[in-house]
């Protein structure tokens, strides 16, 4: 079976026009954009829950829990829902570890990520009876075991081993090449372990490997696996338990249907099957982007068309609101909320926001239908790493955050009111 079955059937696919107009679910996002104003960011549940149950329906009868990764999409009501759908989660912070209690998680289900855990952040979690800790470094574990002796529990620790391997995918989101900041080399795991056995507190039960993200090809899946299933015998026969494989995320989407190909999510299950799930320890998935990152669309109006060297679309939303195009030259196709009959001819246009920098560049010479000003578009697959990434660069306020189940939609974040956002700052009584 190829993923093309299951990931991308038309039942799938949350986001169609009728009517000529582009809706989400059976919510017309016209309306929407009357109501709310743009840019805003819009979700469906209905594709939320397609994607996980492709996960849980290739998982079967495994010992394997979905553990979503939440730096992906963190607004209450995504996580709600997950939760709801059964799903545990993947924290990197207190905030976040605070915002899956919020949503009815409890810390049997939440597992703690990450390289720089603080103080403050170890306490908190440990209190709230964490699951698990992925451990980076030797002064990390250290801190653990002096935090966990200071309030009397003791801390379930998985090591993330950095299994040196070329997840060939954008620089800035590979983390599993020696050199990359993230793990303890894997050659030294085994040391690594024996240190750790000597801490009172802390107690060594699995290993985790997280080699980066928007993963392309299994091959670099493979490899890191079988590095991992080598460390787990091996660690065995020096007398180590090893309980917990946390796998990691990454899976890559297709961006871009003409030249990104991603594996089939079948390929990725098969390896599971046949070189981790043989090592008989309970295997944490963290996928976050996988989930959320063909549920989420950015609606954003056109301000105005400028044709001068180059037609240039000037839109309302901006790269404070979507940064990844800029930052790692990602690429988001983008529609037009009306569709464009087909005799209409298409132009080459740059996709620009209000931002003052050239970087502000959403697309350069991409051909899409004729635009005029006030007319809507959407960027699609921007559920994942989209309004979680956005900041208020030239005091724009965060866009708001719409979540559709059926013809019913709600506004789950609010677009902050100018007001509230100044008053968050202080003037100083002496200037
Ligand atoms: N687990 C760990 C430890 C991670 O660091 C990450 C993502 C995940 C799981 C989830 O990975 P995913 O399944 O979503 O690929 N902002 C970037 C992506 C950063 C990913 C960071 N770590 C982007 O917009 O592409």
């Amino acid at each position: 079976m190829r993923a093309q079955s299951l990931v991308h059937s038309p039942m799938a696919n949350s986001f169609s026009y009728h009517n000529g107009w582009l809706h989400c679910e059976e919510v017309n996002i016209k309306s929407i954009a009357k109501q709310v104003g743009t840019p805003f960011y819009l979700y469906s549940t209905r594709k939320i829950s397609s994607q996980f149950a492709i996960i849980k329906q290739l998982i079967g009868s495994m010992d394997a829990r979905i553990y979503y990764a939440m730096k992906a999409n963190s607004n209450l009501a995504v996580l709600r829902h997950l939760h709801n759908l059964g799903a545990g989660f993947d924290v990197v912070s207190g905030g976040e570890f605070q915002k899956a209690i919020k949503v009815g998680s409890n810390g049997s289900s939440i597992i703690f990520s990450g390289v720089g855990k603080t103080k403050d952040e170890l306490e908190l979690t440990l209190k709230g009876n964490i699951k698990q800790f992925n451990i980076e470094s030797f002064p990390e574990l250290l801190a653990l075991n002096e935090v966990a002796g200071q309030v009397g529990i003791r801390a379930p620790v998985s090591i993330r081993v950095n299994p040196d391997v070329d997840a060939n995918t954008h620089e800035k989101i590979s983390t599993g090449r020696a050199g990359d900041k993230f793990g303890i080399p894997i050659l030294r795991a085994a040391e690594f372990f024996q240190l750790a056995n000597q801490l009172e507190w802390v107690e060594p039960k699995g290993i985790d490997i997280h080699i980066g993200s928007q993963i392309t090809s299994v091959d670099p899946f493979k490899k890191a696996f079988n590095s991992v299933a080598k460390l787990v015998m091996e660690l065995r026969q020096g007398g180590h338990v090893i309980d917990f494989l946390d796998i990691g995320g990454g899976l890559g989407i297709p961006y871009n249907h003409e030249c990104d190909t991603p594996f089939a999510i079948e390929e990725y299950f098969k390896l599971i099957r046949d070189i981790i799930n043989p090592l008989d320890c309970e295997i944490e998935l963290e996928p976050g982007r996988f989930i959320v990152a063909e549920a989420g669309v950015l609606v954003s109006e056109v301000i105005y068309e400028k044709s001068a060297e180059r037609n240039i679309l000037i839109i309302d939303a901006a790269m404070n609101d979507l940064i990844r195009p800029t930052l790692y030259s990602a690429y988001h196709p983008i529609v037009a909320i009306k569709k464009s009959s087909t005799d209409q001819p298409l132009r080459i246009y740059d996709v620009v926001g209000p931002v003052c920098e050239t970087g502000d560049t959403f697309t350069r010479g991409r051909e899409l239908p004729s635009f005029n000003n006030g007319d809507l578009l959407a960027f699609l697959n921007a559920g994942a790493y989209g309004a979680v990434m956005a900041s208020e660069y030239n005091t724009r306020p965060l866009v708001p955050e719409v979540l559709v189940g059926g013809s019913h939609w709600q506004v789950v974040r609010e677009r902050p009111s100018f007001q509230a956002m100044i008053e968050r700052e202080k003037i100083p009584d002496w200037l």
